[in-house]
């Protein structure tokens, strides 16, 4: 049973984790607090980059010999790999730890079973404290390696009505700056910011991340099949982060000299580009969350392949009454087969409403 200590010392390391987001892709973010034997914090920590040592070796480090005899709260199950750095559960082993308590089993074949060999050495390890708040933190991650394809957070800004621009195109701006500044956390959070080349026609968007310390830039993606609608002197070109145009495999992309191009498969049914081809290319690049920045039709198709993963809408208190709704044609034809939400979250940001959810029923797009 666990404790209030237990919980609160595994809320931190959740809370601490948090503070990875954006910067340890292809990795997990993983936060680890250390308590001593008499259940004071002794060590805490969370893996800040790629490459560099994981949350449980910045906590140990701090615990040195208070370590002893103690527990260890990490968001995800110590690995039991050696990479880039050495197994975390043989440091804990060495480090004298008593009792490990984990909230998510680590579902990566190659990493997993750090609990087992826990087991062996004598520590007590529980597995599952606070594990939906910690599944939450880390689901672009957790997606990527359960299904083979990045984690898509579908972001729309939208009237009251759910119209994203008016009849005559214009979209800038329904919503207020707090909100607009929130998207680039959002952008900063995500490895691939997509957009369609309808999108990429209206509003000419420059996608990088501005305004946010120290974020890393996202790679910008247009999804633009026939190669017409990012023309040399779009923003997107400049060299405010790395871009990359997904055009047909039969596209003359010839213009497109110098940028990142990547030729695709179109879709089965001939609108645009195979959506399930695109996040496997993406994943080839290492891209494991993607914020989907729309438009409408782009962000149907992707609903239509089960690809949405999250949904965040910034709601303006606006009406229009006519101009596009924020998702176009999902292939939803009846009440029946709607696609079924649950609220995660609604927070207000400046006069704007902001409405966080996810399927009722997890994504099954594979990689194809
Ligand atoms: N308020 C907001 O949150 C927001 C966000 C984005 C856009 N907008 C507004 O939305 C409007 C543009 O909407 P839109 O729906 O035309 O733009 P879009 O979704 O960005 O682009 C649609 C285009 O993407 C291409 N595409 C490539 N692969 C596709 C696939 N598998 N399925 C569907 N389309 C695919 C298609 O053209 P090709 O195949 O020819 O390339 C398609 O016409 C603008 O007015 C913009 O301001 C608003």
């Amino acid at each position: 049973m666990a404790t209030a200590a237990d919980t609160t010392a595994m809320r931190r390391a959740v809370a601490l984790a948090a503070r990875g987001l954006g910067f340890t892709s292809p990795n997990p973010v993983v936060g680890c607090v250390v308590l001593d034997a008499s259940g004071h914090e002794v060590g805490a920590g969370y893996h800040q980059r790629a490459g560099g040592p994981h949350a449980e070796v910045h906590a140990l480090r701090q615990a040195g010999v208070l370590a002893r005899g103690g527990t260890a709260y990490v968001t995800l199950e110590p690995c039991d790999h050696t990479g880039r750095t050495g197994p975390c559960s043989q440091a804990l082993i060495e480090a004298g730890i008593a009792r490990v308590v984990y909230a998510v089993a680590d579902p990566d074949p190659r990493a997993g079973g750090g609990a087992a060999t826990l087991r062996a050495a004598g520590v007590r390890v529980e597995e599952g404290l606070l594990a939906d708040e910690a599944e939450a933190g880390n689901a672009a991650w957790l997606t990527s390696v359960r299904l083979g394809r990045p984690h898509v957070r579908w972001k729309y800004a939208a009237t009251l009505d759910g119209r994203v621009a008016a009849a005559d195109g214009t979209s800038r701006w329904i919503t207020s700056p707090e909100s607009r500044a929130d998207v680039h956390r959002l952008r900063a959070e995500a490895d691939a910011v997509v957009v369609g080349s309808g999108t990429a026609r209206a509003d000419d968007p420059h996608l990088a991340v501005r305004g946010v310390d120290g974020a890393a830039q996202p790679l910008r993606v247009v999804v633009d099949t026939e190669a017409t609608a990012v023309k040399p002197g779009a923003r997107v070109l400049d060299d405010a982060a790395p871009t990359l145009v997904a055009v047909a495999e039969d596209a003359a992309a010839g213009h497109l000299d110098g940028v990142g191009v990547v030729q695709l498969p179109r879709a089965a049914d001939g609108r645009g580009l195979s959506v399930p081809a695109l996040l496997a290319a993406l994943h080839e690049r290492g891209v494991r969350s993607v914020l989907l920045e729309g438009g409408p039709t782009l962000a149907g198709a992707f609903a239509a392949e089960g690809a949405v993963d999250e949904v965040v809408g910034y709601l303006a208190p606006v009406l229009l009454g006519a101009g596009p709704a924020a998702l176009g044609d999902a292939g939803i034809a009846t009440l029946a087969d709607a696609l079924r939400l649950r609220v995660t979250g609604t927070d207000r940001l400046g006069p704007d409403l902001r409405v966080t959810a996810r399927p009722v029923r997890p994504s099954t797009t594979k990689e194809t």
